[in-house]
Formats: C-alpha cells, sequence, structure tokens
C-alpha cells in the first residue's frame, strides 16, 4: 500500500500585501519573543542549563547576536542518553495510534504559527521568506506522512500460510535515536530523522546544528503541546567536542541518523562500526550527505524552460542546499543560447537582506565566502568567468555575501566541476551529444539529484535508466523535493539513500520480528 493521500501544505502567497504584511508582524512579534533569550537543553522532560552558551548570529548581519544555546556537558550527555533510555521502555509499546494522533495535531499547531516559523528560521540561516516558507511548509507535510506511516509499519506485512502455525511478521523499534541535522534546513531535515524515530517507537537525542538552535528547539516544544510525552525526545545543544564523536561512540546509542556533510558522515559512518565496550548491538547509522547535482540539456529541450529551472535550483537560497544545480551540461547546438539566457535571468536577482525578502542573501558563515572565494582564485584550465567571482559592496552589514557566480567552458576534471561549494556557483560544460552529457553528469562521487530537459521519449527513458542519482527529475528544476511524493535521499558517496518523505524510510528506524506460533 502507498502514502494514503493527503493535500501539501499550501505556500504563501507573498505578493498578496497582506500575507506580505503578516510576515513582517512575524518578523516583529519573533524579535520581541526571542532576541536575546537563552534556549534550554531538554533531559528527561525538564529544562537544564549546560556549561556555557554559544551565541547565534544573523548571517545577513553578524553584528546582531539573536539568541543563544547552551553547551551541554559530557555528564548531561550521559544523562540524555541515559533519559532515553528509560523512556524507551515505555514509548517502544506505545500504540501507533497514539503516535499518529500526535503527529496530526502538531501538523494543525504547525500550519497556525508557519510564519512564526518561518522568521525564526530566517533569523537563523538566512532564507528568505519563499525558501524558509517552503521547508516549514514541508515540516507541516511530515507530520502527515509520518502519521501515516506509523499506522502502516504497524500492520506487519503478510508471508505464505502455514496449515499447522501461525506466523506474523511484525515490525519493532530499535532503542535510542541520535538525531544529528545541519543547519541548511534546521527545520524539515531534523524533524524528518525524528519523526521516522519515534514513529517506529524509538526514542531521540535530538543535536541540531550549532547555527540554528531555535527552529529545531520550537518543533520539540510543538510536540510535547501535541502530546508527546516529554522523555521521548532529548534536546542537546553544545559543542561537537562533547556532542560530536562521543555521542555517536555512545554504546547505549542504538542508531545515528545524520544529515550533513560527507566529511562528518563518512567519519560517523567509520567509528559507528566499532563495537565499544558495554554494546550490545551493531549500531545502525544513515548518513545524507552532499551532492555535485548536474543539469543536462539536451539539444530538443525547451530551453527557456531549462533556463528557468537552473537559475531557481541553482541560486535559490545563495546555492545552498544539497539538491542545489551547480553543473549544467548542454549540448553544443542549444550551449551558447542557454548560458546567455541564464546569465540573463541570473542578472534579475535582487540581493539584499533575507528579513525583506531578497532573492539572494548571504552564505552561512563570512568563513564560507572565503572558502568559495578561494575555491574560485585556484587555476580552471580553459574556464570563462562569466558573471561574478566577487563579493558585493554591503556597507556596513557583515556576512558572507558572494555574487552569483556562473563559469563556463568548465573541464569535468576540474575541481570546479567536481567539489561540492556550497554557495551560489554554477559551472557550464558542454557536451559532445546527449549520451556525453549524461556520462558527464554521472562523472562525480556524488548521485543526490539531477534534472533532465528534452523533449524526445526515447532520450528521457535513457535518461531514467542511466542517470545514477536518487532524485531525478525530467523536465523541471532539481530542488524542492515533496514529503510523500518525492522521496529524498541520494546515490554514491551522497549516503545511505534513506529516502526520507518515502515508503521505506520507517524500515530504516526498525527491526523484523518473525513470529511463529502452533495452537
Ligand atoms: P556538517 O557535516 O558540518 O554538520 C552537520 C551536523 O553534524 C551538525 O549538527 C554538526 O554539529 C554535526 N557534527 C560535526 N562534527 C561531528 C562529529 N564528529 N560527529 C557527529 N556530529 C558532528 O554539515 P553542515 O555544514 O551543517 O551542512 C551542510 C552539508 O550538509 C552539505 O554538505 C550538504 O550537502 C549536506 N546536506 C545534505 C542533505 C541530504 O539530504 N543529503 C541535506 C542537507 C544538507
Ligand atoms: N529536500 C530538499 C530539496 O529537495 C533538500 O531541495
Amino acid at each position: 500500500a502507498g502514502l494514503l493521500p493527503f493535500e501539501h501544505e499550501p505556500y504563501h502567497r507573498y505578493s498578496d500585501p497582506t500575507v506580505a504584511e503578516a510576515q513582517r508582524a512575524a518578523f516583529r512579534s519573533v524579535r520581541e519573543q526571542h532576541v536575546g533569550r537563552t534556549l534550554p537543553l531538554i533531559i528527561g522532560g525538564r529544562e537544564e542549563h549546560g556549561d556555557g552558551t554559544t551565541a547565534v548570529r544573523n548571517p545577513a548581519d553578524t553584528r546582531e547576536t539573536v539568541w543563544y544555546a547552551q553547551n551541554a556537558t559530557p555528564d548531561q550527555l550521559e544523562r540524555a542518553v541515559q533519559a532515553a533510555t528509560d523512556a524507551f521502555e515505555e514509548w517502544r509499546y506505545s500504540d501507533p495510534l497514539q503516535r499518529a494522533s500526535i503527529f496530526k495535531r502538531a501538523a494543525t499547531l504547525l500550519r497556525a504559527r508557519r510564519l512564526e516559523f518561518n522568521a525564526v528560521m530566517t533569523l537563523e540561516n538566512g532564507k528568505n521568506w519563499t525558501e524558509a516558507d517552503g521547508e516549514v511548509a514541508e515540516s507541516v507535510d511530515h507530520f502527515e506522512v509520518f502519521a501515516r506511516e506509523a499506522l502502516r509499519w504497524a500492520q506487519g506485512k503478510p508471508v505464505a500460510p502455514m496449515p499447522d502455525e501461525h506466523v506474523t511478521t511484525v515490525y519493532e523499534p530499535l532503542g535510542v535515536v541520535a538525531c544529528i541535522s545541519p543547519w541548511n534546513f534546521p527545520s524539515a531535515i531534523p524533524l524528518g530523522m525524528a519523526l521516522g524515530a519515534i514513529a517506529a517507537g524509538n526514542t531521540v537525542i535530538w543535536k541540531p546544528a550549532p547555527e540554528t538552535p531555535l527552529s529545531s528547539y520550537l518543533l520539540v516544544e510543538l510536540l510535547f503541546e501535541a502530546g508527546l510525552p516529554r522523555g521521548v525526545i532529548q534536546f542537546l545543544t553544545g559543542t561537537n567536542d562533547v556532542l560530536g564523536d562521543p555521542l555517536v561512540d555512545h554504546p547505549r546509542v542504538r542508531m545515528i541518523a545524520f544529515t550533513g556533510s560527507k566529511a562528518v558522515g563518512c567519519r560517523i559512518y567509520e567509528r559507528a562500526a566499532r563495537v565499544q565496550p558495554g554494546q550490545t548491538w551493531l549500531k545502525r547509522v544513515i548518513a545524507e550527505m552532499g551532492g555535485k547535482d548536474p543539469t543536462v540539456v539536451c539539444a530538443d529541450a525547451d530551453v527557456d524552460a531549462a533556463a528557468l529551472g537552473i537559475v531557481q535550483a541553482a541560486f535559490g537560497y545563495s546555492g545552498q542546499k544539497c539538491s542545489a544545480c551547480s553543473r549544467v551540461i548542454a549540448e553544443a547546438d542549444v550551449y551558447d543560447d542557454l548560458l546567455e539566457k541564464v546569465v540573463s535571468l541570473t542578472r534579475t536577482l535582487r540581493g539584499g537582506l533575507p528579513e525583506d525578502n531578497a532573492d539572494l542573501g548571504p552564505v552561512i558563515h563570512e568563513r564560507s565566502a572565503e572558502r568559495i572565494m578561494a575555491a574560485l582564485a585556484g587555476k580552471h584550465g580553459d574556464a570563462r568567468l562569466v558573471l561574478g567571482g566577487d563579493r558585493p559592496d554591503t556597507g556596513e552589514r557583515t556576512g558572507g555575501y558572494v555574487s552569483p557566480t556562473i563559469l563556463a567552458d568548465v573541464a569535468p576534471g576540474d575541481s570546479l566541476f567536481q567539489e561540492e561549494l556550497f554557495g551560489p556557483v554554477l559551472t557550464f560544460t558542454r557536451a559532445e551529444s546527449w549520451e556525453h552529457a549524461i556520462a558527464l553528469a554521472n562523472d562525480s562521487e556524488y548521485g543526490l539529484t539531477a534534472s533532465f530537459y528534452s523533449r524526445d521519449p526515447a532520450k528521457i527513458a535513457a535518461a531514467r535508466q542511466r542517470m545514477h542519482v536518487g532524485n531525478l527529475y525530467v523536465n523541471r528544476k532539481c530542488t524542492g523535493a515533496l514529503s510523500g511524493t518525492h522521496a529524498f535521499g541520494g546515490y554514491g558517496m551522497s549516503g545511505t539513500n534513506a529516502k526520507v518523505g518515502g515508503p521505506d524510510y520507517l524500515f530504516w528506524f526498525l527491526q523484523t520480528k518473525t513470529i511463529a506460533q502452533r495452537y
């Protein structure tokens, strides 16, 4: 059975002045409520202070500190694992209908507070209104999807019958799941991992990225308000020396659900393989990592549609999505025309403050901007800089602002073609044929998303078979997967292909028991 149908959460129409004013009011209210506050840790349902705090800065103007998060201590990590272990003994037997009802109620609560959650995200990670709104809408969808999935997996699966035995296959939870998330999707990504764990009957240590704790904290509070027993989630913020390796290595953590960079994902995968003293299981790891996502444009494609999809996917949230288009590979017949169209559309993008819903804001850190500039400065053969390549003047405002950058004639062996830059940088590479374009698209250690533009059914059929990615989009942009529809997760070094929002995701958080009973 597939997912029972539900309606995807619609996006806000900010072109309506009333809606735009409501979003501005939400910023004022969030600033009044939250700026300057220090978030607590939550362990065993109780709020705690840590040892010092970490300041969260507004990436759009890093002179502004928006709020603070606690730094958990090793003792607090230990107690959080214990609290999650204790809570598991009850939550594991909870009624899936209860879990589903909590998620449905949480969906209702979040729907009513979307503009506030959007504003919090913008102030933490610099997404503009539209991008933040899309992500919070995805979080509402996750609640709907996981409510259905909790019920579906509770039904077990049919087996071949026996005349003298009653045989059932049932799915049971694993234990304590550490959910470790990145800053670029601080709502939908940790929520998807945590709901996967909780829907299956596990308990959670929720460890958000240090840059974006409030988007996560508000979701945890919302789940408690919706009726989730408070021991089921431990909310820990702090530094990687306490919450990195020690959390991953902990012998009573049963599973790690990670989304983030390839470097950290690989480190977690390796460390979790080591059986620690006192550990009585092999840890499970899901690790969803980076991308170097291509858009292939064939000679017969609708070039205008391709140009629009490329610009949206490459420069939305300044290219800081694992799904962002960073490589265009086009057949020679359309290459120059496409390049011109992409450049001219990119020139129309308005740089400025995410809080004013500008098209292009900053990258997350000043050091990220410097890393991107250093990568551009290297030697890149015959590559031509067509647009950007510099940092705009933002006056007194401090932040990692990078101009949208387009390079043409980038060779496949070039680092700009191979390495994830995670910023507003797009490369163009010419292909000799559409088959050559597919081969170039696949010339990457990653395999997360890709777009393929063509009107020819035979080429599309070949692309469907040969493109080595977890999410292939034909004649549309490669960002914006919808929970419950576009199960999300990649091939190769993009990760374990756990496919959040899809029909098999919960299986990762479960173990299977076969029971054969004679009467
Ligand atoms: P990151 O790997 O630096 O950090 C991710 C999380 O891991 C953070 O919470 C961080 O504190 C934590 N962490 C750091 N060191 C750790 C350690 N040793 N052990 C355990 N946890 C540790 O990634 P980021 O900069 O926050 O996010 C950007 C990256 O995430 C990009 O590479 C992007 O492609 C990737 N990403 C992938 C997906 C996907 O679904 N495939 C989605 C979003 C982002
Ligand atoms: N799930 C996000 C997207 O599809 C990353 O763009």
